[in-house]
This record gives C-alpha cells, sequence and structure tokens, in this order.
C-alpha cells in the first residue's frame, strides 16, 4: 500500500509503522497489568456509557462489554513474532519501525538489569537490519516497573535517575540505533492519570499534574543529553500528541479557547524540550473544533471509535509546527480503528496529500510517516476491540493477517 506513495517524497523518507511494548509483546508485568486486574470489570460495566452511542456498537458490544477485553494478557506475542512481524512490515513497502522497550523487563527491580531481555531487544534490532529495516526506539510509552510506580511513579522526582540509568544503558547496549524517542505523549499521559483519571494510578490532582509533567520535562532534557553523548550522529525526539484545533465561530471567547487548548495539548510540553530535540514527532488523530470548550466537530466520516477522520488536519499541523519550530518534523503516529478496513486507505492517501501540500507550499522538512499501528493490539483503557492495525491478529491463534 504504501510503495505507491515513495515517488512523491524524498528517497530518504522514512515510511514506517509504530507499535509499542505493552500494547503488542505480552506477558508483561507492571503498573499496568496489575491497575487492569483490578479495573477490568468496571470498565466493561462501564462500556455501553462510553461506546454505546456508536453507530457500531452492536458489532463491538459482545467484546466492549467482556471484562477479559481489558486485560492485556498474551497480547499478539509480538515478544515472540517480532522476526514475523517485521517482514510483514516490510512487505508492506515500508522501510522503518518504531517501537518501544518495556523498562519493566529490563529493571525488573531497580539496579537489577535483565541480561536476556537486553539481548532480546538487541535482536529486534538485528532483525530489523537484516531485513533494511530503519530502526526508531521508544525509551518510554506509558508503563512503568511496579517498584516506579510504588515510588510515586512520575510524580517522584527520584524517578529521573532511575530512569536516565536505564536509558544510558540502552542507549549502551543498542549502539547501531539512530532515532531515539524518549517519551511518548508525556502531557497526555499526565493528563489521563492525575486530571481525568483514565489511566493507572488514576489519581485525580491538578497538583500531581503539574509535578509529574515537569518531572517529565526534567527527564526528557537529560536523557536527550545521555543520548547525543553516548550515541554520536543520534536523532533524538519525543512523540509529542498534537491535536488540530479550531475555533467553532469568531465569537472572541472561541478564539481563546482555541488559542489556550493549542498552547496547552499541543505547545506547552513541547515548549520546554524542544532545544534538546533534533526533530519533532508528533502523533497526529485529532481534530477539534471547539465551542466554548466543548468539541462540536462536523464528525462526517469518523473511525470505528467515533474519531472525526479529518485529513486537511495533516496539512495544518506540519504547517504550524513548522512555523513555530523550524525543525525537522516526523510524524510518529498517524492512524485510525477501522476493523472492516473501509477508511485506512482513503485516510492514509488524503492525508498524505496534504502532507505533501505542506511541504510545497511551506518548505515543511518532512522526513518521516508511521503509521499507527503495525499490529492490531491492546489500546489500553479500551481493551482489544478498536483494530488499528495495518496487519489483522487473530489473538487466540496468534495469526496475522495484513489487511491492504
Ligand atoms: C498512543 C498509542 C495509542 C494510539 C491510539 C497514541 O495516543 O501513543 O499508544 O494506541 O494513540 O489511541
Amino acid at each position: 500500500m504504501f510503495e505507491r506513495f515513495h515517488k512523491d517524497f524524498p528517497d530518504d523518507f522514512l515510511w514506517g509503522a509504530s507499535t509499542s511494548a505493552y500494547q503488542v509483546e505480552g506477558g508483561i508485568t507492571n503498573d499496568w497489568s496489575e491497575w487492569e486486574k483490578e479495573n477490568a470489570n468496571r470498565l466493561a460495566l462501564e462500556s455501553y456509557k462510553k461506546f454505546g452511542n456508536l453507530k457500531n456498537w452492536e458489532s463491538i458490544k459482545r467484546e466492549a462489554t467482556d471484562p477479559s477485553n481489558y486485560i492485556s494478557g498474551t497480547s499478539t506475542d509480538h515478544y515472540t513474532y517480532y522476526r514475523e512481524d517485521i517482514k510483514l512490515l516490510k512487505g508492506l513497502g515500508l522501510n522503518s519501525y518504531r517501537f518501544s522497550i518495556e523498562w519493566s523487563r529490563i529493571e525488573p527491580t531497580p539496579g537489577n538489569f535483565d541480561q536476556k531481555e537486553i539481548e532480546h531487544y538487541q535482536d529486534v534490532v538485528r532483525a530489523c537490519r537484516e531485513e533494511g529495516i530503519e530502526p526508531m526506539v521508544t525509551l518510554w510509552h506509558f508503563t512503568n516497573p511496579i517498584w516506579v510506580r510504588d515510588m510515586g511513579g512520575w510524580t517522584n522526582p527520584k524517578v529521573i535517575d532511575h530512569f536516565l540509568r536505564y536509558v544510558e544503558l540502552m542507549v549502551t547496549s543498542l549502539p547501531s540505533v539512530k532515532y531515539w524517542i524518549v517519551v511518548n505523549e508525556p502531557e497526555l499521559y499526565a493528563r489521563f492519570t492525575h486530571i481525568f483519571a483514565y489511566w493507572p494510578p488514576a489519581q485525580k490532582n491538578l497538583l500531581l499534574y503539574f509535578r509529574s509533567v515537569s518531572i517529565l520535562v526534567r527527564a526528557t532534557k537529560r536523557a536527550a543529553r545521555i543520548i547525543h553523548d553516548k550515541v554520536p550522529g543520534s536523532l533524538v525526539s519525543i512523540a509529542s500528541h498534537y491535536s488540530y484545533i479550531q475555533a467553532y465561530n469568531d465569537k472572541w471567547y472561541n478564539h481563546l479557547f482555541k488559542k489556550f487548548a493549542i498552547w496547552w495539548w499541543n505547545f506547552s510540553f513541547l515548549d520546554r524540550v524542544i532545544k534538546d530535540l533534533d526533530f519533532v514527532g508528533i502523533n497526529y488523530y485529532f481534530h477539534a473544533r471547539l465551542d466554548k470548550g466543548i468539541e462540536v466537530n462536523r464528525n462526517d466520516i469518523v473511525s470505528d471509535l467515533g474519531w472525526e477522520l479529518y485529513p486537511k488536519g495533516m496539512y495544518y499541523v506540519l504547517r504550524d509546527v513548522w512555523a513555530k519550530y523550524h525543525k525537522p518534523i516526523i510524524i510518529t503516529e498517524h492512524g485510525l480503528a477501522d476493523r472492516e478496513n473501509k477508511r485506512r486507505e482513503w485516510y492514509v492517501e488524503k492525508s498524505l496529500l496534504y502532507a505533501r501540500k505542506a511541504i510545497k507550499l511551506h518548505g515543511v522538512e518532512m522526513r518521516g510517516y508511521y503509521h499507527w499501528s503495525l499490529l492490531d493490539n491492546f489500546e489500553w483503557d479500551k481493551g482489544y476491540w478498536p483494530r488499528f492495525g495495518l496487519v489483522e491478529v487473530d489473538y487466540e491463534s496468534k495469526k496475522r493477517l495484513p489487511r491492504t
């Protein structure tokens, strides 16, 4: 599917797909695996409230109301099948793979590093290289070892030194990796854990929100310096959640809401770390037309999750991020839940057309596009029913079937 777009982008453009360890590997014990055990029943009971208004409710009802949907368990067992999955990625016309390292595998208890697990990730990189696939490695994608949770997670500044020791170990163990993502969507993580309490540790507390953002900022900056120091020539960034935000009409207060939301959701974290980054990693999924702070999108075309599919947003996102930072941009995630694969190709094609427009009209230095996701996977508090994969996975048999 991706080959036909290659001619419209530079020869060295990174065409990739992304995953994260907890969502695909299976067999992980960490803060999420503990939390989901206690929350699976509740999430299943609340599913009608959350998803009952979706047009496709009847087709997702069985899974969404089943508590086992919310337990990550063996997942796709990517931990075993990574070689096969990397081959599938290549077969899709892609040349890069973004995956994450699971900190709890590497350091199950403080200061005890598991050599076998380090070798596992070394072999994932080796498998990429053997297929001619450029690895992009994320060091933290939402999950923490249990002992980090017990320290208070990202609300405890002591976590920074632990994180940096883990970072240093991983970058020196994977010296051939050039592209590093220190953290995935840190501000959204802090918002979901400490403002909305959707995700573990699910503590609503504004003070903890600000504290964890500030700790994640410090950890990111120092980690970036370590990576630059240990891996000469490395290119470091974060994967930043970014919504294309518009005001619903010309009312002054809607402009105010828009400005505030753009700053808070899109730039507040990036602004604090940008100096230490070599490129800007952007995860683009959402368009928000705000009326008094409430989203009033037209929702003409939506994904299985009811998220509006708004390809034109890609143009504005690239234009605006470029105008603000003038650093190369990589779309580190972009995709949709689309079980029947009705919209995926259309959405990617249109979005890439808009990306080209931004490059042409504004000279945006766009270096890559990564689709979320390579495989169907565990969509956090929504569980397994949303299907984001370019490759469909049968969770029972672990069989893979490319959708494109
Ligand atoms: C996250 C992924 C997630 C995807 C789809 C991104 O915010 O990085 O972990 O699965 O969005 O919701």
